[in-house]
Order: C-alpha cells, then sequence, then structure tokens
C-alpha cells in the first residue's frame, strides 16, 4: 500500500478485515476532480442517466467530459433499413452543450458490432455506405465532438495479432479497415482528435506490445491517428510498476493520449477467489493510483483526458457481466448512492499534484 493510501486509509484500517461486508466508507469530503485536475475527467453516459437528478448532480460536480456509453455506436445509430437516428445521440450531445461539458464520440468502428445491415449488403455498395456513415456522424457532431474513437479494439484478445472481422475481410486486411475508418473520418472532421483505443494493454504485456506495433505501423503508414486510448479496465491482481511501464512505452508517439474506460473490478471471475473485501479494495487502490500516476507524469500536451467507465458503481456495466463482475462488484470511485471512495480522495490528491 502506498505511503498516500496509508494517510487516507486511516478510518477504513480500523475496519479492515473485521467483516465480509464492504468496509464502511469514511466520509469523504471530495473537491471536484475537474477543477482540480489539469486536464479533462470523463465519464460515460447513455440517455437514461440524463433523467436521474442525482446522476447529473454527481457528473455536473465532477466531470467535464462525457463519452456516450453505446448510444453513439453502429448498434443505435443504424436502422433496420441502413437509415440512421441521432435521437439518443444528440440528447446527450445537447446534455453535453448545457453542462458546457466536452463530447467524445465513441465509437465508430468496432469488430464487436458487425451490424446486419452492413453485413448483407453486396461488395460493390460496401465501402460507399461504410464511408457514408462515418462522414454523416463525424460530420453530425463536427465543432461538439472533441474527438473519436474511430477503431476500438483492434488487437486480438490474446495479444497475439490483430482481429479479423467484417471491416477488415471489406478492406483487404487489419491495416486496410483501420487506415479506411480514420481517412474519412479526418475528411469529414479536420479538427477532432482521432483515436485508436484498446483495452487490457496494461493488463496483458504481450496485447501491449502488440498495440504498440500496430500503431507505429499505421502512423509510418500515413494513418491520421492523433490520438491514443487505452480503456483501462484493470486486472488489480497484475504486478505493481506493468500499469507505469506501459503508459511511459505509450508516451513514446508523443501524441495525446487518453484514459479512456477506466473501472477496477474486484471480482476475478474466478471460481474460487479467498481474497478478502479489504485486499480487493487495497489492490484497487494501488492500482487506480499507478494508474493516475503514470497519467499526471505524462507531458501536459499529452494528458488528453481520463474518462472513467461510469460514475456510480451502480452505473457499472460491470454489474451486468458473468465473467468477472456481478451484481456485488464494486468497480468505480463513486458508491451506489455517489458517495466517493478512499480512491477517489487519492486520485483527487494526484491529480491535484500531490
Ligand atoms: O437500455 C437498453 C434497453 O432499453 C434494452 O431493452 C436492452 C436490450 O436491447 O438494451 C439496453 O441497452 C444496452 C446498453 O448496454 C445499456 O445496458 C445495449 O443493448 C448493450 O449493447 C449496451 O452494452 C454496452 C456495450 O459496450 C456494447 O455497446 C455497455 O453498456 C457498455 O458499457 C460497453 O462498453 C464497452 C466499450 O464500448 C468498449 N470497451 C469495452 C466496454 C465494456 O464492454
Amino acid at each position: 500500500m502506498s505511503r498516500r493510501h496509508i494517510l487516507a486509509a486511516a478510518p477504513s484500517l480500523a475496519l479492515m478485515g473485521c467483516s465480509r461486508a464492504p468496509t464502511a466508507s469514511p466520509v469523504i469530503d471530495l473537491p471536484s476532480l475537474k477543477s482540480t485536475a489539469p486536464f479533462p475527467v470523463g465519464v460515460c453516459a447513455m440517455t437514461g442517466h440524463l433523467d436521474d437528478p442525482a446522476w447529473v448532480d454527481l457528473v455536473s460536480t465532477h466531470f467535464s467530459q462525457l463519452t456516450p456509453e453505446w448510444e453513439m455506436k453502429m448498434e443505435r445509430l443504424v436502422r433496420d433499413d441502413g437509415t440512421l437516428d441521432f435521437t439518443a445521440s444528440d440528447r446527450l450531445a445537447d446534455f453535453c452543450a448545457d453542462q458546457r461539458m466536452r463530447l467524445f464520440g465513441h465509437t465508430l468502428i468496432w469488430y464487436a458490432q458487425e451490424h446486419p445491415w452492413f453485413q448483407a449488403l453486396p461488395e460493390d455498395r460496401f465501402a460507399t455506405e461504410h464511408d457514408r456513415y462515418v462522414r454523416t456522424t463525424v460530420e453530425r457532431y463536427r465543432g461538439r465532438a472533441v474527438g473519436w474513437d474511430v477503431v476500438n479494439e483492434p488487437v486480438a484478445e490474446d495479444g497475439n495479432g490483430y482481429r479479423e472481422c467484417l471491416w477488415s475481410r471489406r478492406f483487404g486486411g487489419v491495416d486496410g479497415y483501420i487506415r479506411r475508418a480514420f481517412d474519412v473520418a479526418r475528411e469529414a472532421d479536420g479538427e477532432a482528435v482521432l483515436f485508436l483505443n484498446d483495452y487490457n494493454l496494461e493488463n496483458n504485456p504481450t496485447k501491449g506490445a502488440s498495440y504498440l506495433r500496430l500503431v507505429e505501423r499505421l502512423l509510418a503508414a500515413g494513418t491520421p491517428i492523433t490520438g491514443l486510448g487505452t480503456q483501462s479496465h484493470l486486472d488489480i491482481t497484475i504486478p505493481e510498476g506493468q500499469i507505469t511501464a506501459f503508459m511511459r512505452e505509450l508516451a513514446g508517439f508523443g501524441l495525446p493520449i487518453h484514459v479512456s474506460e477506466l473501472d477496477a473490478s474486484l471480482e476475478s471471475g474466478r471460481r474460487v477467489d479467498v481474497r478478502s473485501d479489504a485486499t480487493r479494495e487495497s489492490q484497487q487502490r494501488d492500482r487506480v493510483v499507478e494508474l493516475a500516476e503514470a497519467f499526471m507524469a505524462l507531458p501536459p500536451a499529452q494528458r488528453w483526458a481520463f474518462t472513467v467507465w461510469g460514475a456510480r458503481d451502480s452505473d457499472s456495466w460491470m454489474r451486468l457481466r458473468e465473467d468477472g463482475g456481478g451484481p456485488n462488484d464494486r468497480p468505480l470511485l463513486f458508491d451506489d448512492r455517489g458517495r466517493p471512495k478512499p480512491v477517489a480522495a487519492d486520485v483527487a490528491q494526484i491529480f491535484a499534484g500531490g
């Protein structure tokens, strides 16, 4: 446990190991994260959150950037007939404008969303329709979306190689589909920062290395990647230093870096997991602190944004997962009632340059 922890954790230290229930969070008077950090602090959202005053209050206090969690993706935008429905994404964009938050577009092309309408397209229409979808979507939010995850998760799950998908099959391989998406997005918006985004880059050094090699190859070929996204769905059992090592290598490209989807599950997905809640919470704090410190150590021009994948534990996608996560998971900075956890105080202190 880092020094920072011991200072901030004193109240919960006394409770550690006293019961299987989550350690009672000490009352924490957390300064506004967005006011403390010298860079945008982001959160993901869906339109259902906008009708929850407690969520709006928490988010407007602490966050300055918003990523649509799913409603700016193909699964929501593309109707069965190929026309586009921006109702939900427009509502999120309007919320950002009202709250003076930055809007971050997520995500245009993703192996996990091979929409049936695209799958059914004849060969001679595919490229035109792909380009129309990317261009129409990016142009709609030009001047409002400060950046885009143009391509999401191109690296193979285990890090050995890259994912084949509808897009790679239609555009001549991995580099072909990624280049196409970035070129069309760049034509549609000359200002937005264009990101290649992936996960487990810190957790799995093989995958992190494959991502770095892909970025190097794409940039050398002239692909207009202008930002690098590391999702940071952290495995809290990874060795200390692994996160820092990857962030340092990522910084080597000199591009803006987005910690784009931070959460840190307490659940391993293993059938038997004997760790106490106190151990899990301590591991979680250690890894989140390491990530925040590694991000803060970047040159200011590369600290693009630090985004958490949910405001409150109860908002987390992890609660719906069966393979790790689950209904009792507590992966975020604020608990189910929106109360800040000790790890949130750690992050605020780091962002403040403490
Ligand atoms: O809200 C609707 C509900 O009204 C409807 O009845 C139901 C059945 O269709 O769908 C509900 O929407 C679901 C939404 O999550 C809200 O729960 C969508 O179907 C479902 O696809 C969506 O899942 C999202 C997933 O990406 C796929 O888009 C998760 O919220 C989101 O957290 C997850 O986020 C991804 C990132 O984009 C990329 N990195 C990994 C991350 C976690 O998987």
